[in-house]
């Protein structure tokens, strides 16, 4: 049930890229999305969802995550971020990607690539045996190692029956801390990584967060199972994370 929704969820992000252009309004997204979901008898899970008034949440530059989709046009050297959340036969799937609007900027293209890689680091770590501060701890490296802060108000999630579920992964820490990685735990890794610093606020509408400097903002987000062997990633679509762990080369 979960492998549905996650692919799903995934699906929708793909077929939405196209239409990530100069000109297109975040409301004309949302639009496509919902439909799209509905079609395939499934619910858009921000619908409604402690109040939030759309289907999708798409984050313009130096906002963070949760923006509504409204009457913003999007422009050239913009990147925006749409996140999917689907509810399909009972189950949730989530997941987000930050895209460039017509011609890549340089600070888009900086802060997308660290952000995709903080993703990476957090998910390539994901094994039976480990610890959330593992998790946290990585992202955390990459981020600073490319002089990027890691965003600490909001976390990723367990998933499944519930949109957000315990417990809240944190996209910093301490390696060997926290609870460990059990086979069968499900949860999203999603680090919001900001060009400058830290800190964020939150807009009056009471959903959008942006960066308090106005820096750049990206994130990506996958749904994550842990498996026997490692981990699986059941919102990649195109099969980036299909080899599993990396097989350590030598025993100690
Ligand atoms: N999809 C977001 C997440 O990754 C949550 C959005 S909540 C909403 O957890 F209400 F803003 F949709
Ligand atoms: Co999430
Ligand atoms: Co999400």
């Amino acid at each position: 049930m979960m492998r549905a929704t996650c692919a799903l969820a995934a699906q929708t992000l793909q077929m939405i890229r196209e239409h990530i252009r100069p000109g297109v309004t975040t409301q004309q997204l949302n639009d496509i999305c919902h439909e799209y979901i509905l079609q395939h008898h499934a619910i858009p899970s921000p619908l409604n969802y402690r109040g939030f008034p759309k289907s999708i949440c798409t984050s313009v530059n130096q906002q963070v995550c949760h923006g509504i989709p409204g009457p913003r046009v999007l422009n050239a050297g913009d990147i925006v971020n749409v996140d999917i959340t689907t509810f399909l036969n009972g189950f949730h799937g989530d997941t987000n990607k930050t895209f460039h609007v017509g011609l890549p900027s340089p600070k888009g293209v900086k802060i997308t690539e660290v952000a995709k890689k903080c993703l990476d680091a957090g998910i390539r770590v994901v094994r039976p045996g480990g610890f959330f501060g593992d998790i946290g701890a990585a992202i955390e490296a990459v981020a600073k190692r490319n002089g990027c802060s890691v965003v600490r108000e909001y976390c990723g999630h367990g998933i499944g029956r519930d949109f957000h579920e315990e417990p809240a992964v944190l996209h910093y820490g301490v390696p060997g801390t926290g609870a460990r990685l059990e086979p069968g735990m499900i949860f999203t890794i999603e680090p919001m990584i900001n060009l400058g610093r830290p800190e964020i606020r939150l807009l009056p509408d009471k959903w959008t967060v942006v960066t308090r400097d106005h820096s750049f903002s990206a994130q990506f987000e996958h749904t994550i199972l842990v498996t026997r062997t490692g981990f699986e990633v059941l919102t990649d679509l195109e099969g980036e994370y299909r080899e599993g762990p990396v097989q350590a080369t030598q025993a100690q």
